[in-house]
């Protein structure tokens, strides 16, 4: 008699048995982090002037640009400026220059672990896409010098700014010791000491999205978001959980929904882009194999291609997508993918431009292994992947849920 149970169904109930367990723990984790409010407030500590850092457009070589210009506390720590391909990367502060990449969120970015290579030879972690700075400081270094980004010539340049304001002259001499304009290289880096000090805050990683709430019972899913919560996590029916999930037991504290590996998951050129940012034709963005660590590898040519997989917190309101914001939708996305596993001949086509999918940038090393595990996905399962990547967005965003990044209703 009645159907045999679905196992769709049994492996929800399992997860939810799991999830309790892991409540205390976030909470201890994570409500360690200062209040709620981004206004840089003057104060003796490291992390109090890395606010002040962050929100700093002096830093910029026109005074027109600050790390939250690009990774704003309002959308997501993510750029939420421009329209159409300009909003797939940065507008640098020279107000003509434009990068390459898609600004990543700064959220949850504390926890991507260092840059390093498995026993099994594969690449982790790591700031920036390819994972070029070990480190937050060291990743906080970059920009100011950036000639795309914030353009100041050199750190000397960037030190006598800070010794303009009273405020850091002080605050740097307290934290750092009188000595610390002696040299140019060390007050750099006290800097950027301090900046990362502010990005390890539970500002940048609240953990209070509704897949956080109702792991502490604070919030139930719809059925819906608990559909995709249970296909997403499933080891049998998507293949997501093999890179965007951090720790081995679904519903685990501290989930990152990243494992920090490095693929080539056949993300097509931003064509767009490259007709604005002056590329020249036939320019490849090799992630990885760009790594000046990676470049000297025996191995390199193997990287090519491959970026760091990213957090999926605050997806929903962090669009365009990938590093070079070629998908606008996060349906569209989920499609993406869904292509390696279904032969439907309308599966084959790219819902944004309307044409087939566009072939992958750099076509070596896909990782296929991964992207062909599973079964292909109907549209009721795709728009319940959709809607729980929906339920990772933390509660300072939730209403930008319905702007323009909210895609398709959930
Ligand atoms: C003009 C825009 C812009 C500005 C200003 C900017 N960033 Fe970024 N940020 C980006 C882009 C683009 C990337 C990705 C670049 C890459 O991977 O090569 C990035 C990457 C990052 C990352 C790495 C995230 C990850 O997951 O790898 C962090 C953290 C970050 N920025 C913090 C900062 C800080 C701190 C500042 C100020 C000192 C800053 N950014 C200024 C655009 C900007
Ligand atoms: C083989 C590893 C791998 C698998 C499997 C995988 N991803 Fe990804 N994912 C990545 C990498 C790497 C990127 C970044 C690619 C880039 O920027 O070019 C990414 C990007 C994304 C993004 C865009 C994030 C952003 O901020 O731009 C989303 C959303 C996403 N993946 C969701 C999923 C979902 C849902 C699944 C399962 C259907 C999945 N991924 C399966 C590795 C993977």
């Amino acid at each position: 008699m009645g159907q045999p149970p679905d196992p769709l169904r049994l492996i929800s109930a399992w997860a939810l048995t799991l999830l309790p367990a892991a409540l205390g723990l976030a909470v201890l984790l994570w409500a360690t982090g200062p209040a709620a409010d981004p206004a840089p407030s003057p104060g003796p500590g490291l992390v109090d002037l890395g606010r002040r850092l962050f929100f700093d457009p002096n830093l910029s070589r026109n005074r027109t640009q600050s790390c939250a210009t690009c990774h704003d506390p309002g959308a997501g720590f993510a750029d939420p400026r421009g329209k159409g391909a300009l909003a797939a990367v940065s507008l640098g502060d020279d107000g003509r220059s434009l990068g390459d990449r898609n600004a990543p969120t700064a959220g949850y970015a504390a926890l991507t672990p260092g840059f390093h290579r498995t026993e099994e030879g594969k690449y982790v972690g790591g700031q920036f896409l390819d994972g070029r700075e070990p480190d937050l400081a060291g990743q906080a270094g970059g920009p100011p010098l950036n000639p795309l980004e914030m353009g100041m010539p050199d750190k000397a340049a960037v030190v006598a700014r800070l010794r303009e304001d009273p405020g850091y002259v002080q605050a740097f001499e307290g934290l750092f010791g009188p000595g610390v304009w002696g040299d140019a290289e060390g007050a750099y880096r006290a800097m950027t000491q301090a900046i990362a000090a502010f990005e390890g805050t539970g500002f940048f990683a609240p953990f209070d999205s509704k897949y956080d709430r109702a792991l502490r019972g604070e919030y139930r899913m719809t059925e819906q978001e608990e559909l995709g919560q249970t296909l997403f996590f499933s080891t049998q029916f998507t293949n997501c959980h093999l890179c965007h999930q951090l720790h081995k037991v679904p519903g685990s504290p501290g989930e990152t929904f990243s494992n920090y590996e490095h693929h080539n998951i056949g993300v097509p050129a931003n064509t767009a882009v490259r007709a604005l940012n002056g590329q020249p034709p036939g320019h490849l963005d090799l992630g990885l194999a760009g790594n000046p660590a990676v470049q000297a590898a025996a191995d390199a040519q193997a990287q090519r291609g491959r970026f760091k997989t990213p957090t999926l917190r605050n997806v929903a309101v962090t669009g365009p997508y990938m590093h070079n914001g070629v998908f606008k939708d996060l349906r569209t996305l989920v499609l993406f993918y869904n292509q390696y596993n279904s032969k439907a001949p309308a599966r084959r086509i790219d819902p944004e431009t309307g044409a087939p999918w566009a072939p992958p940038e750099v076509p070596e090393n896909l990782s296929l292994k991964e992207l062909e595990t599973g079964p292909a996905l109907d549209d009721r399962r795709i728009d319940a992947l959709v809607a729980f990547l929906k339920t990772l967005t933390d509660r300072r965003y939730e209403h930008l849920l319905t702007g323009p990044n909210a895609g398709k209703a959930g």
